[in-house]
């Protein structure tokens, strides 16, 4: 059934306190509610509707008198009094055999939630809508040492544990833990002077990786009343590491649940990377105290609402707290290689969407990085000022609130004057424009003409001109920066913009800090791209000329066999050499366009891309760049080595960024010398972890990959990485059987989502070994889909996005994947999740 955004009606009643005892039991948990309603002023009618899956109704009263509720699709519904009333009931459930991580489960022997989206529905009867907010009060009745619900510790004796959450919240956001945990201590006192209690609870194992993710808590604290003003309001926050879990962690009211991957961290066990994402998510989720909490979504459709908005935050955070320009290619790189892709395909859809089957799979890049897009390019037009004005209104007029994106612009247009309404169509309309780009130079006059065009998505034939900022610098030929950023509104679908003034024509820098998310047509010569690399003031743009011209180099070899291109190799050399710049710049400099993205590129500009093609034109030109740079590479190698104890910040992250970026090439030429002594001496998992992917890369992995299993054996999140760089690194013709072997090994605990993700996800993003013209690889991976399907439906419908981009490639590719995805189609109760998904993928 297709629910419509539409169709919104208020829900019949309002609830005016909850309460909820648990007696917990493995496989025979009671849930005992008493909810107090009363009559909704705002409700426009209709029967009394409760929400309900997989329930055993034990019994069940209204004002104290038994009643017998009617089955309904997806609840129940009954007969009730015409003024206020208490409902009670009493359900039993079974945690233990729920695999599909939704509701009240178990994991390790400890029992956890997951309640977002429609989780809670699953844990007993109730308007289980984010528009239905209460303050909740629960009991916890179970022979575990820590049980813990949202709010503040109210009461507690031997075997049970009572909780009471003063902030009234939907019900996506409760959550229980109870299990044989520990904690990681510490406190932090808010600017109004609240003393806040903080914890992160972890099995005792893992006690010594906690103190990282919680440095970040307290930094996110801090960040949040110095830059949004927003302070913490309980007395304890609690953060809960979990193995199983389907994403990446849950903004619970004051107990956020985290897939451990997403919170733990040792400098032996974790990457860079892993700190970095730790950190992100850490702030995401106790940001989302204030915009998801605090205000939250009147219905799902709104979901970008809050996930938008608190992804944007959170790249605020992490761009102060390290690099802004850094943050900003990262952002913009994950945003094409996820959110241009859904764009790009039969998965396409608006930030906030008109309609779903299963809301579980609208969780996606386009709700919240092209959400978060959304919100920047709102603040560029309204300027910074305008923009904290009109946050500062959102906070006072919806607290407590259930909000839409028509009061989110409202506040935006009370706030600043300014007239929405075009600016709107980005939350409705679906794709990724286009922006074409036309030069003229006259007599001391630079024109620029940019015309917009958004492709067709699915139900969306016809597209109308957004409202784009465009950042636009000039550069004169001598490099000089002649008229600095200047923000050019471009509303039309085509419009023209004149400098004057100017002594020569300019090298203009547009799409300065990727202004919006589009993509820039723009035909430029080597010399013109190498030129912005070299000059532009830019960070974003400067990156992104290098990236410009190493992705044309790459498409003439694949096209045409061309040879690489010496002056990239110029061009690259001289910023691996630039000790004025960031490492970690140089790092991302020196990073080649991804295969996938390559893919996408030569989709759009009307050729079949070959996924052999690109690899190998891509092992090509690492060939060529390690054999011409191979001095510099070297220099690198050696002076970015970091000295000291391990540091997981941004200085340190970067010189070693750097130095792996050196190492992969060097491998290409040194038969992995240097790796497998960088293997063999490494102190930490950035440096372990790197190392074994260049003796991957090369084929020499086989010691180092024994010994990597031997020593970490035990460590989950380390082993997920052991699994993970196989299956991505697996060479092309051989990916399908090396996964296939991994499959075998004991490890493979493919019902654990990380472990699963770890290896499929690894296989998917090996482009070419998942592309293997032979379809191995594509009934792999259909054959595990099946059967996880009927055990965990969110991450097999999450998984079938390797799938979304297959109508980019040639008809007997296309024909080998309609098969297994017919298969998959047809497969005796597939889940709703699962059907939607293949459904829309196959674009019936
Ligand atoms: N609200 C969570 C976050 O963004 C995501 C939870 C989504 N879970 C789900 N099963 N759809 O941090
Ligand atoms: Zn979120």
């Amino acid at each position: 059934r297709t629910i419509h955004l539409a169709d919104y009606t208020p829900f019949t009643h309002v609830v005016e306190q909850v309460h909820l005892t648990f007696r917990l039991a493995p496989g025979a948990t009671r849930v005992i509610s008493k909810i107090a309603f009363a009559p909704n002023p705002d409700s426009k009618g209709g029967a009394f509707f409760l929400h309900g899956e997989d329930l055993k109704l034990i019994h069940a009263r209204i004002d104290g008198e038994s009643v017998i509720p009617n089955a309904a699709e997806g609840g129940i519904t009954c007969d009730v009094p015409e003024g206020p009333f208490t409902w009670e009931a009493e359900v039993e459930i079974s945690p233990q055999t729920n695999t599909a991580l939704e509701g009240l489960y178990m994991s390790n022997g400890m029992y956890c939630t997951q309640c977002e989206a429609e989780g809670f529905r699953k844990i007993t009867f109730y308007p289980d809508r984010p528009d239905v907010m209460a303050p909740f009060d629960v009991r916890i009745e179970g022979e575990l040492p820590v049980l813990l619900s949202n709010g503040n510790p109210a009461a507690r004796g031997d075997g049970w544990a009572e909780w009471s959450d003063p902030w009234p919240k939907p019900a996506y956001l409760f959550a229980l833990v109870a299990g044989d945990l520990v904690n990681h201590p510490d406190r932090f006192t808010t600017r109004s002077g609240r003393d806040v209690e903080l914890n992160i609870w972890v099995r005792e194992p893992d006690l010594g990786k906690c103190a990282f993710g919680m440095d970040a808590l307290k930094r996110s604290m801090k960040w949040d009343e110095e830059v949004y003003g927003r302070e913490y309001d309980l007395d304890i926050f609690n953060i809960v590491a979990v193995d199983d879990f389907n994403m990446g962690a849950m903004e619970n009211k004051g107990l956020n649940i985290f897939n451990s991957s997403a919170v733990l961290a040792s400098p032996e066990t974790a990457t860079d990377a892993n700190f970095e994402r730790i950190e992100s998510i850490i702030a995401h989720e106790y940001f989302h105290n204030w915009t998801g909490n605090r205000i939250t979504c009147r219905d799902w459709f709104q979901l970008c609402l809050k996930e938008g908005l608190t992804v944007f935050r959170d790249q605020q955070f992490s761009g102060d707290e390290r690099s802004h320009a850094v943050q900003r290619i990262n952002d913009v790189l994950a945003l094409r290689a996820r959110q241009f892709r859904e764009d790009n395909g039969p998965l396409a859809h608006p930030v906030r969407p008109e309609s779903f089957v299963e809301i579980n799979n609208f969780y996606t890049a386009t709700v919240y990085e092209k959400g978060a897009e959304v919100i920047g390019m709102l603040k560029r037009l309204v300027g910074d000022e305008g923009y904290s004005k009109a946050l500062d209104l959102y906070f006072s007029r919806h607290d407590g609130d259930a909000a839409t994106i028509e009061d989110w612009l409202k506040v935006f247009e009370d706030a600043t004057g300014r007239d929405l309404s075009q600016f709107k169509r980005w939350y409705s309309q679906a794709g990724t424009p286009r922006i074409a780009v036309q030069e003229s130079f006259d007599n001391g006059t630079y024109t620029l003409t940019l015309s917009q065009s958004t492709p067709p998505t699915p139900g969306q034939p016809d597209k109308e001109p957004l409202v784009i900022p465009v950042a636009v610098g000039l550069l004169s030929p001598n490099g000089d920066e002649v008229v600095p950023t200047r923000v050019l509104e471009l509303t039309e679908a085509e419009q023209s913009f004149t400098f004057d003034g100017l002594s020569a024509k300019p090298v203009a820098s547009i799409l300065r800090s990727f202004s919006a998310p589009v993509v820039l047509e723009r035909d430029q010569s080597a010399s013109e791209r190498a030129f912005l690399l070299a000059h532009d003031t830019d960070p974003f743009n400067k990156w992104e000329a290098g990236r410009a011209l190493a992705k044309d180099v790459l498409i003439r070899m694949i096209t045409e066999g061309a040879a690489p291109d010496p002056a990239l190799l110029t061009a690259l050399e001289n910023v691996a050499r630039d000790e004025t710049l960031d490492p970690a710049f140089r790092a991302l400099a020196l990073g080649l366009p991804g295969q996938d993205d390559l893919a996408q590129t030569l989709y759009q500009s009307g050729r079949t891309p070959d996924p052999l093609a690109i690899y190998d034109a891509v092992q090509q030109l690492r060939k060529a760049i390690a054999e011409q740079l191979g001095t510099t590479l070297s220099d690198l190698y050696d002076d970015m080595a970091v000295h000291g104890p391990y540091r997981p910040d941004a200085g340190d992250a970067g010189q070693r960024a750097l130095r792996q970026a050196a190492l992969g090439f060097l491998s290409l030429l040194d038969g992995g010398v240097r790796a497998q002594s960088q293997y063999e001496t490494a102190d930490n998992m950035t440096e372990q972890l790197g190392a074994l992917a260049c003796l991957l890369d090369i084929g020499k992995a086989e010691t180092a990959l024994a010994a990597f299993r031997h020593q970490w054996q035990e460590d989950r999140l380390v082993m997920d990485k052991w699994f993970g760089l196989q299956s991505g690194l697996a060479a092309p013709a051989k990916a399908a059987a090396a996964v296939h072997r991994l499959t075998e090994d004991p490890g493979f605990d493919w019902k654990n989502p990380n472990r699963f993700r770890a290896v499929m996800g690894g296989l998917a993003m090996n482009a070419a070994g998942f592309h293997d013209p032979s379809g191995a690889s594509y009934a792999l991976l259909t054959d595990w889909l099946i059967l996880l399907d009927p055990v965990n439906p969110q991450t097999t419908a999450r998984m079938l996005t390797a799938f979304e981009t297959w109508k980019h490639y040639d008809a007997d590719r296309q024909g080998l994947i309609r098969e297994n995805l017919e298969r998959l189609a047809a497969t005796p109760g597939l889940s709703r999740d699962s059907s939607e998904m293949v459904g829309r993928i196959l674009g019936d």
